[in-house]
C-alpha cells in the first residue's frame, strides 16, 4: 500500500471519545489497538510505586520497558485493558492522580523518545488503530488516515465523570472540570509533541454524536482513502 502505513491515528483531548471509538474500530476491522495514553499512565504508575520523580526518566523507562506493556481493546465500551508483567493494571492507571502525573511526565522529552520503540512495536501487517495526542503528528506520520476528535469541555467532563463514577471513584464535578481544563492546557502547550490537529486530518466534533456514528464516519473515510490508494497504485 504505497509508502503509507496501515495505521489509523486518532488524536484528541481528554474525553473526546478516542478510546471508545478506537476500540470499536479495532474490533470491527480486526486490527491491533494501541492506547498510547495508557503507556504514559503506566510510566506514572511505576514511578509512583517506586518513588521516582520525573527527573528519573531512564529508571522509569527501564521498568516500563521490562514490564511487557500490553493494551487490549474491549467490546463493552469500557476503557482498554492494560497489562504490565501480565498483571491487569487497568483500574490502577485510571485514577485522577495517575492521569495528572501522566500528563506531567508526558512533557519530558526523554520519556517521549523512550516510549517510541514500544509504540512502533504495535505496527503490524493486519493494521493498527493508534489513539493518543501525537499519533498522527509524531509517532505515525505516514498513517493511512489521521482522525482528530474534539468535543466541548462540558461534554468531555461529563463523560469522564460518569466513567469514574461507574468505577466507584467519587469526584467533584467542578474539580474534575478544572482538572481537565488544566490537563488540556498542559497537553496542548508543552514544547515536545503537543496535542495539535494533524495536517489533513478528518476532524469530528463528538459533543452530540454517539460513538457508533463516529465509527461509521471514520469507516466511510477509510473506505474512500483505500479506494484512492488502490487507484494510485494502479497508475504507478
Ligand atoms: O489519553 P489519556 O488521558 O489516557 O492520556 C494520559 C496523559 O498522557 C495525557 O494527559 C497526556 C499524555 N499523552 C501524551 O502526551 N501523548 C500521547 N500520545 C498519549 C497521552
Amino acid at each position: 500500500m504505497n509508502s503509507y502505513s496501515k495505521v489509523v491515528t486518532i488524536d484528541g483531548p481528554v474525553g473526546s471519545g478516542k478510546g471508545t471509538v478506537g476500540q470499536k474500530l479495532a474490533l470491527k476491522l480486526g486490527w491491533g489497538f494501541l492506547d498510547s495514553g495508557a503507556l504514559y499512565r503506566a510510566c506514572a504508575l511505576v514511578a509512583t510505586e517506586n518513588s521516582l520523580d520525573s527527573s528519573r526518566s531512564s529508571a522509569i523507562l527501564k521498568i516500563v520497558g521490562d514490564s511487557d506493556f500490553r493494551s487490549e481493546p474491549r467490546a463493552d465500551g469500557e476503557e482498554a485493558l492494560v497489562f504490565l508483567k501480565g498483571a491487569n493494571v487497568s483500574e490502577q492507571i485510571r485514577t485522577p492522580d495517575i492521569a495528572r502525573f501522566a500528563s506531567e511526565l508526558a512533557t519530558n522529552e526523554s520519556i517521549r523518545t523512550g516510549l517510541m520503540s514500544i509504540q512502533n512495536s504495535y505496527l503490524r501487517e493486519s493494521g493498527l488503530i493508534a489513539d493518543g495526542r501525537d499519533m498522527g503528528t509524531v509517532v505515525f506520520p505516514n498513517a493511512l488516515l489521521k482522525v482528530y476528535l474534539d468535543a466541548n469541555l462540558h461534554a468531555r467532563a461529563e463523560r469522564k465523570y460518569i466513567q469514574l463514577k461507574n468505577k466507584g471513584i467519587c469526584v467533584n464535578f467542578d474539580a474534575l472540570y478544572k482538572e481537565i481544563e488544566q490537563r488540556d492546557a498542559r497537553d496542548s502547550t508543552r514544547i515536545h509533541a503537543p496535542l495539535t490537529k494533524p495536517e489533513g486530518a478528518l476532524v469530528i466534533d463528538t459533543s452530540n454524536l454517539p460513538p457508533d456514528e463516529v465509527v461509521i464516519r471514520i469507516l466511510n473515510e477509510l473506505d474512500a482513502v483505500c479506494k484512492m490508494e488502490f487507484e494510485i497504485e494502479k497508475y504507478c
